[in-house]
């Protein structure tokens, strides 16, 4: 079960925190992973790793809020089996105080980045008779988070998004199914905490920790599980879901 041998998966955002744990057991279950990324070195350290293990991995820069970058890259790439849209960005603000320049940049590579992928791998999997896309939204596109103003905004917009493109392309047999984490201690937890919390790290740590009911955050090899199965044949009777893994948030913080 499970198994990707010969399939041909595309990640943005591939060599960080999810979208690394993500590429690391899509290789291992035999996908041939590629990787879109800004940041370089953790791009290649992801593909190091990978063939190392014996996989295969091969890394694009690109910047998935650029179509014309995203265009090229797959044109590269050629046959795409699976799409994950991870790539993404965070900010802290509400509607008063989140500035119009911090709105844009949320809004440029959270949105108009998957965007951007959708529009670019559509054509390729209809050639190829099919395929699978998964979408990164969030917890924060189903309740009202505190302060993740422009964030929570994006990641509505991700679910309406993917229920959008599994309506239009059932008849060309791709799938197009979205997942909800709550706080998944990545590199992009620890970077807003330090920028947005100096001094009071292990403090909003713990109460972040503790904002899920099951009393930790996940862990990014735990959504990648998730991903697999979504993006496996075994799912074949799934599309247009949105599937939260929280750790209780959405049903049981009362
Ligand atoms: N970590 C969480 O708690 C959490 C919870 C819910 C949803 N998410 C979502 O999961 C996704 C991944 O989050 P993460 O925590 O693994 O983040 P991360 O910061 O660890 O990794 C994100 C990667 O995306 C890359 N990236 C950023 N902007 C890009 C761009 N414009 N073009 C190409 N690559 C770009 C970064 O270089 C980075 O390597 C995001 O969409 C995030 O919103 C995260």
């Amino acid at each position: 079960m499970f198994s990707l041998s010969n399939k041909s998966v595309v990640i943005t955002g591939g060599g960080s925190g999810i979208g690394k744990a993500i590429s690391l057991l899509f290789a291992k279950q035999g996908a041939q992973v590629s990787i879109i990324e800004l940041n370089e070195q953790v791009a290649l350290e992801t593909v190091n790793e990978i063939l190392a293990e014996g996989g295969i991995a091969k890394h694009y820069m690109a910047d998935v809020s650029d179509q014309q970058q995203v265009i090229s890259v797959f044109k590269s790439i050629g046959k795409i089996d699976i799409l994950i849209n991870n790539a993404g960005i965070a900010h802290v603000g509400n509607a008063e105080n989140t500035s119009e320049s911090d709105f844009d940049r949320i809004m440029k590579v959270n949105v108009k980045g998957a965007y951007n992928c959708l529009f670019g791998v559509i054509p390729i999997m209809k050639a190829n008779k099919g395929g699978v896309i998964l979408n990164t939204a969030s917890i924060a596109a189903h309740v009202g988070l505190a302060d993740r103003f422009a964030y929570s905004t994006s990641k509505g917009a991700i679910h309406a998004m993917t229920l959008s493109v599994a309506r239009d392309f059932l008849t060309d047999n791709i799938r197009c199914n979205s997942i909800s984490p709550a706080r998944v201690h990545t590199p992009f937890v620890d970077g807003f905490i330090a920028k947005n919390y100096p001094g009071e790290e292990d403090k909003i740590f713990e109460k972040l920790s503790k904002s899920q009911p099951i009393g930790r955050m996940a862990k990014p090899s735990e959504i990648a599980a998730l991903a697999l199965y979504l993006c496996s044949d075994e799912a074949g009777f799934i599309t247009g879901c949105d599937y939260p893994i929280d750790g209780g948030f959405i049903t049981l913080n009362n």
